[in-house]
């Protein structure tokens, strides 16, 4: 496991959109799969404004969102299809027929879970997964739960998440109750993960995630017994690991 404590958020951006950068120039074909939230917009930034430059291209890319609220239409506003599309999708060189985010319009949950796994499987596997991290130590919407669950799956969220979350939506009673997420085996069997981490009120999280037990009651914990997983943090979220970095 890397572990980078960054210079500043903006630094966390640069150097996590030059990873995702050196993926891509090396497997211009490459399987991304990808978060939202607000911790990536802006490295979404980044790398929109490196392929405006030339420096990047996604025209053979494939990508994967980790989730997508259920009931919402990819033209409501607080869609993950839409916030996708507003923040990168729109303003790169992709084809968006090869971007993936699960249905959440379609009620059919079996049908919706299966068929992602199925797509994730046909393309190849997952290159390199963009996480951020939930207060409560989610990654996708896989929240605090007895065991981790395996599969792309139908998920209640938690609370804490509809609070977090109601910060985007007019109130708390319009946060959808349930999601559509890559389950921990799936995001476990990408080949390489990413987790971007920026803000004080991150900062226990991020100490008891990757320096604490690995319990499904934290599922980011996890990552720890992934072979290939980079942590980058801005300063604030870093602040109670100082003696773990791994800074080069
Ligand atoms: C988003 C996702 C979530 C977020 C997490 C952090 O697709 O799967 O796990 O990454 O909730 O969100 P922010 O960045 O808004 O703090």
């Amino acid at each position: 496991m890397e572990f980078i404590i960054t210079d500043s958020p903006m630094d966390m951006n640069v150097r996590a959109a030059a990873l995702i950068e050196d993926y891509l120039r090396a497997d211009p074909a490459c399987v991304l799969g990808l978060a939202t939230g607000t911790t990536p917009i802006g490295l979404y930034k980044k790398l929109v404004d490196d392929c405006a430059e030339g420096l990047v291209h996604f025209d053979q890319a494939t990508t994967f969102n980790l989730d997508e609220y259920c009931g919402l239409d990819p033209r409501h506003q607080q869609s993950y299809r839409y916030f996708m599309n507003k923040h990168l999708f729109d303003h790169v060189d992709i084809d968006k027929s090869k971007t993936f985010v699960p249905e959440g319009i379609n009620k059919d949950a079996h049908s919706v879970c299966a068929s992602y796994e199925q797509a994730i499987q046909a393309a190849g596997g997952i290159d390199m997964q963009l996480l951020g991290l939930g207060s409560n130590g989610h990654i996708g919407f896989n929240e605090p739960a007895e065991a981790f669950p395996v599969t792309t799956h139908q998920v209640e969220l938690s609370d804490t998440t509809i609070k977090d979350n109601s910060r985007l939506f007019d109130s708390i009673e319009d946060v959808p109750r349930r999601a559509y997420t890559m389950g921990i085996g799936t995001i476990m069997a990408a080949r390489s993960v990413l987790v971007v981490a920026e803000g004080a009120h991150k900062a226990a999280i991020v100490k008891e995630a990757f320096f604490g037990p690995v319990t499904p009651q934290v599922p980011a914990s996890i990552l720890q017994f992934h072979p290939c997983v980079s942590i980058m943090v801005d300063p604030a979220a870093g602040a109670y690991c100082k003696e773990y970095l791994t800074n080069r």
